[in-house]
């Protein structure tokens, strides 16, 4: 039944999608008559139809793309449409204002190039652009004051405004501080001034210094309209659509966050569990090359799901009381694997994004809970199936939460082996990494035997860090 289901409810979104997209281009034409006929400026029906079924066709090859690189479902078809329309809407507001020179038009490389997949913001830029260009015509067409000078000049700058799209979206990291995108962006736009100003000379046998300044200073003013709407609006598009910029990130690092004082007060022993994992897991993502940022928010929520019964937990057991001991092993081993996928609810229910989520449901991959499926073993004859003594899975499917696994089993070990040598440390460490090995726990990660090395050392110097007044820095203490 759900076979069958599945290709219809496909066709049926495509559907959905051609039509919101039809909606969304008769919006935008219907943005442009509105402006000019506040100036009764009125276009023919034929112009109108064939404007708007050019936005159309943009409009759709953009969904294509966007479906090609996996990205189009609704959330992420309505998040870059709605960042589109916001940018075509100031386009056409400066069209018809007289300040074509500068239209924000770098707004929306910046948001979707910080918060989205990097291909489908270059061509949304080029999208943007496209249907920028379809407008600035129909504004041009209609305006007997608009000379093929100032049409060449216009369509000079959004040449200008194309390339500074395509350079921050190229440039700016996703996970880049907020003063770092200032910077770059700043710097981009700035550049962009002195090209709009250099253009603005080379355009004309007679270069006009007004005319040129006017250009450079337009640029500028334009791109730093972006920059202003980009910090203004970017937190509300991440709440509202669940993205992992690195400010959301940052964000969610902060120890004011509810669901961290939450874990603090009803799992503290978890909570500083997770404060160590967080710190391994950063260190040993900076060393593979994968942003700290988000393996530290990652780490610090990948227990959240123990605030739902701490005390069956041994980190949380302070008072000698042990819930297990009345229970047989079958009930403890649910009670304790349930915390991956009670998290992921919590985290869902939250609205956190999805890669934070995915680590609270595989930071266990499919690992068996060893000390009971022993303890159930020791109770029953015959050999038991450890099937049923295991995490529901699924395995790390990434490398920061194949780190994470690692970060976690680690600081639990050390906690209870206490190694009082860095040789001992560091022989713990290759000995959990190879038990996971053993386990196949890496299997569906793209991490590399090289990268484990690199997290390796980095778990090693990190928990160092943390013990260093009980684990000697002796490679040979143990033989003394
Ligand atoms: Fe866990
Ligand atoms: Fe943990």
């Amino acid at each position: 039944m759900d076979k069958i289901d599945a290709p219809k409810r496909k066709v049926r979104d495509y559907v959905c999608t051609v039509l919101a997209l039809i909606a969304l281009a008769a919006i935008l034409v219907g943005v442009v008559v509105a402006f000019r006929s506040v100036r009764d400026v009125y276009f023919d029906a034929v112009t109108l139809v064939s404007s708007g079924g050019l936005v159309f066709l943009l409009l759709l090859v953009n969904y294509v793309v966007m479906d090609f690189c996996g990205r189009g479902d609704a959330i992420s078809t309505i998040f870059v449409y709605t960042i589109l329309l916001i940018t075509e809407v100031a386009v056409i507001m400066c069209l018809h204002f007289g300040y074509a020179y500068a239209m924000p038009i770098s707004f929306l490389p910046l948001i979707l190039g910080t918060s989205f997949h990097k291909r489908c913001a270059f061509a949304t830029h080029f999208t943007s652009i496209s249907i920028a260009a379809v407008f600035l015509t129909l504004f041009a067409f209609y305006n007997e004051s608009f000379a093929i000078h100032d049409i060449a000049m216009q369509v000079m700058v959004l040449v200008v405004n194309g390339a500074t799209g395509t350079l921050l979206t190229h440039m700016i990291h996703r996970y880049a501080s907020r003063f770092r995108i200032l910077v770059t962006a700043g710097v981009i736009v700035l550049i962009s001034g002195v090209i709009g100003f250099l253009s603005a000379a080379a355009m004309g046998n007679n270069p006009d210094v007004m005319q040129m300044i006017t250009v450079g200073v337009s640029l500028i003013v334009g791109g730093a309209i972006s920059i202003f709407a980009y910090f203004c609006l970017i937190p509300i598009f991440e709440r509202v659509f669940n993205l992992n910029t690195g400010l959301r990130l940052t964000e969610l690092c902060s120890f004011d966050q509810p669901l961290l004082k939450e874990l603090e007060e009803k799992a503290p022993g978890t909570y500083n569990h997770s404060l160590t994992v967080a710190n391994i897991a950063e260190r040993a993502a900076y060393a593979v090359g994968e942003d700290p940022t988000l393996a530290r928010a990652a780490a610090l929520y990948h227990d959240i799901g123990k605030i739902e019964n701490p005390e069956f937990f041994t980190e949380n057991q302070t008072d000698g009381y042990n819930p297990h001991d009345e229970l047989i092993p079958e009930v403890s081993v649910k009670m304790i694997t349930r915390h991956t996928e009670a998290g992921a609810k919590i985290l869902e229910a939250k609205g956190f994004p999805k890669e934070i989520i995915s680590a609270a449901i595989q930071h266990h991959g499919d690992s068996s809970v060893g000390y009971f499926y022993h303890k159930a073993q020791n109770i029953t004859e015959g050999t038991l199936e450890e099937k049923g003594y295991t995490y529901l899975g699924p395995k790390p499917q990434t490398k920061i939460n194949a780190i994470i696994m690692i970060a976690d089993i680690a600081e639990a070990a050390t906690r209870s082996v206490r190694p009082s040598t860095l040789e001992e440390l560091a022989t713990l460490i290759d000995n959990l990494v190879r038990s996971k090995m053993n386990e196949r726990q890496f299997d569906e990660s793209p991490i590399t035997m090289a990268e484990l090395t690199k997290v390796k050392k980095a778990v090693v110097s990190t928990l160092m860090g943390v013990h260093h007044e009980r684990i000697s820095y002796t490679l040979d203490n143990k033989r003394k």
